[in-house]
């Protein structure tokens, strides 16, 4: 989509679409129209007030009020947008609103579209460049569709509902300035997180370690401050990544482990070292321990976080963030077979700590187990995990809502208010090292499994801080919100989210 900002009064632009946002009024015969839809209410001799009276619009969040303008002005139909609440009025709004609109026009087969000025916030050249930043992810994320595998005929049918342009309509050169600012930052993370849904979306058969290798291979190729290291298995068999082969194993498909290093350009001090880790399982059938078909479903996606890494270096030269970030994924598939890890096997991973076996379905702890300990011999001076790791934390904090495990309580407090700002939920769980004993092995260091005590998402987070040190660590299960089986929002279409890409980018953003 073409986003553009211009300084022109919205009424005198043409487009198939005028959006008007106007804030929640507590009755709907207090609407007073001002500014742009004023001006436009006019020019329909009052049409606009009368059919926002007559359907009750009362400015709720994403509600929308539909008119035409009959030849008067240059559009086909005037969208007018509820923006809520004055007092709750943010850049989630925003981006709520931008993409309630980009759904709007979707449905009514619109490939144009002007925005009148939308209210600012926090002050006003920040505050537009933030609004700008809002309305392109929520326009871009709102067009997202994934018709990658449609036939020609279902292909053609979904490219009617493709809107084309965005103008966002301006006062004054310094506004539309700061806005355009904004939108540029805004369709890049956009991007990123489009980006991620795509792997997520994409079937094992045609996302396996290899594709994963080519994708992070096409980035380091497009940025100048970047680098890629990948390690085959014999690599990893040399290191003694013993957990992810033990994953890999059986599967035909080969595992690979992948390096992504951003250096930013030399400053005075030395630049700390961010490392942003991903489990890539490209399909988790279980293994041996084999998933009942219902919750095989879904499993391609199990190397979301592997996508969120991939995502935010697809986004982060431009960022020029001033810490030296490091993306690693873990990517292997998990499957039964005659040369299948078994249950009661032993694996050494890198750290040297061993572990049992107890459930071959738990193999991204395992995988996860190497790549942690790959951060913490190169030094790492932060370390945040991304993984679909466990179905408890689906039970614990239901499909919008990812749990973030720490040891360190200024990171947590540094990604609860990235997640704030990025519209992602993020909710703390706690490492209850008493716990731990449920997890210590009988013939190993540990076991992957704890055995039928609960706090499943717990014991998967416990598993991992044995191979992070005392390093600044947090880990995010992402299991519940990496999907959606319904709308969560408008800009959230149902299957990947791409959830965790604003987030640590949002993060990343704020460190020095
Ligand atoms: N990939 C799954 C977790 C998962 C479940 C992600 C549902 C997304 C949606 C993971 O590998 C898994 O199977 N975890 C097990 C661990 C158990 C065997 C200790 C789980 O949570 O049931
Ligand atoms: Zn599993
Ligand atoms: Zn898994």
């Amino acid at each position: 989509m073409t986003i553009e900002t211009h300084v022109i009064d919205p009424l005198k632009t043409k487009a198939d679409i005028l959006a008007i946002g106007l804030f929640a009024v507590e009755d709907r015969k207090k609407i007073v129209l001002t500014g742009c839809a004023k001006a436009a209410d006019r020019m329909l001799d009052g049409a606009l007030l009368t059919i926002l009276k007559d359907e009750h619009f009362v400015g709720k969040l994403g509600e929308a009020a539909v008119t035409q303008p009959h030849g008067r002005l240059a559009f086909k139909r005037i969208v007018v947008i509820g923006l809520g609440p004055k007092n709750k009025y943010n850049a989630n709004v925003v981006r709520e609103v931008s993409a309630a609109i980009i759904k709007r026009a979707k449905q009514l087969k619109a490939k144009s579209v002007t925005l009148a000025p939308l209210p600012i916030f926090a002050g006003n050249m920040a505050g537009r460049r933030a609004i700008g930043e809002a309305i392109a992810e929520g326009a871009e994320l709102a067009s997202y569709q994934f018709t990658h595998y449609f036939g020609l005929k279902r292909q053609k049918e979904k490219e009617e509902t493709v809107v084309q342009q965005l103008l966002l309509a301006n006062a004054t050169k310094s506004e539309a300035a700061a806005l355009a600012v904004g939108v540029i930052d805004g369709q890049r993370t956009a991007n990123g997180v489009m980006l991620a849904r795509h792997q997520i979306n994409t079937p094992a058969a045609d996302m396996t370690p290899q594709h994963l290798v080519e994708a992070a291979q096409k980035i380091v190729a497009e940025n100048k401050r970047m680098k890629l290291e990948v390690f085959d298995e014999q690599e990893m068999a040399r290191r003694g990544m013993g957990a992810i082969l033990a994953v890999a194993k059986g599967s035909v498909v080969a595992p690979a482990f992948i390096h992504l290093t951003y250096k930013p350009a030399t400053s005075g001090r030395k630049a700390r070292k961010v490392f942003v880790v991903g489990k890539g399982i490209t399909f988790d059938s279980g293994g041996l321990s084999l998933k009942p078909t219902k919750h095989m479903d879904g499993m391609h996606g199990d190397m979301a976080g592997a996508a969120v890494v991939l995502g935010v270096f697809s986004a982060l030269e431009a960022l020029q963030p001033k810490v030296e970030v490091h993306g690693l994924i873990a990517a292997a598939e998990n499957m039964p077979s005659g040369s299948a890890v078994k249950v009661h096997d032993i694996v050494r991973a890198l750290n040297g700590t061993t572990i049992e076996i107890m459930n071959t379905d738990a193999e991204g702890r395992l995988v996860l187990a190497d790549a942690l300990s790959f951060a913490v011999k190169q030094k790492a001076d932060m370390i945040v995990d991304i993984a679909t790791l466990t179905g408890s934390v689906i039970e614990a904090l239901g499909p919008d809502i990812a749990g973030v495990f720490s040891n360190d309580a200024k990171l947590v407090q540094a990604l609860k208010e990235a997640a704030e700002v990025s519209g992602e939920r993020l909710w703390e769980m706690p490492l209850v090292a008493e716990y731990d004993q449920f997890i210590k092995g009988r013939f190993a260091d540990i076991k992957n499994a704890g055995t039928g005590i609960g706090a499943g998402s717990i014991t998967g987070a416990l598993f991992l801080q044995h191979f992070v040190d005392s390093i600044p660590w947090a880990h995010l299960d992402i299991a519940g919100p990496f999907w959606q089986s319904r709308e969560m929002n408008s800009y959230s279409p149902i299957g990947a989210t791409g959830y965790g890409v604003r987030l640590v980018l949002q993060w990343i953003k704020g460190l020095r």
